[in-house]
């Protein structure tokens, strides 16, 4: 059984957001098949992981500015940090060829994505569900106040 499966406690009833996470969790468990596979088969894993997660990263962190959200908020540093070692572990795995630092990428991407999704993501998708927000045009139904300060947290229980 795969690392990470999707879960209805996943979802966040957004449905880019929910669309989204489903092909992580989808692209997860590829990277883990082909772990058992070819080097090529890691190889093209791991690139459609990574290129697919910096999207994810990107369309999230753009709603965030949409949304009011200060550029620089714990949520995007976290989104940062992942995929800092996302790309050390594909630089490593080009140059070294270590399946074991794939294999526990994969085992500590599996830990962390559901506590992100269920804090961070999750308060994402109540501002989204709260200011009438659509992904696809980045328009509001209910935008707050123009002088409203700029959300500096991320909005979730795990924000410091
Ligand atoms: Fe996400
Ligand atoms: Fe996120």
């Amino acid at each position: 059984m795969a690392a990470l499966t999707w879960s209805d406690a996943l979802a966040l009833q957004q449905p880019r957001m929910d669309s989204t996470h489903h092909e992580f969790v989808e692209l997860l468990a590829a990277l883990e098949r082909a772990l058992g596979g070819s080097i090529p088969a890691v190889d093209e894993a791991l690139a459609r992981f990574v290129e697919h997660t910096e999207r994810h990263f990107a369309d999230e962190e753009r709603w965030m500015v949409g949304l009011g959200f200060a550029a620089q908020n714990c949520h995007a540093y976290q989104h940062a940090h992942v995929l800092q070692v996302l790309r050390e572990v594909d630089g490593l795995w080009r140059s070294e060829g270590d399946l074991n630092l794939v294999r526990q990428l994969v085992g500590e991407l599996a830990k962390w994505f559901p506590v992100h999704a269920q804090s961070m993501d999750a308060a994402l998708a109540q501002t989204m569900a709260e200011q009438g927000f659509d992904p696809d045009t980045g328009l509001r139904a209910r935008a707050p106040a123009t002088d409203a300060a700029p959300i500096t947290g991320c909005g979730s229980a795990s924000c410091a």
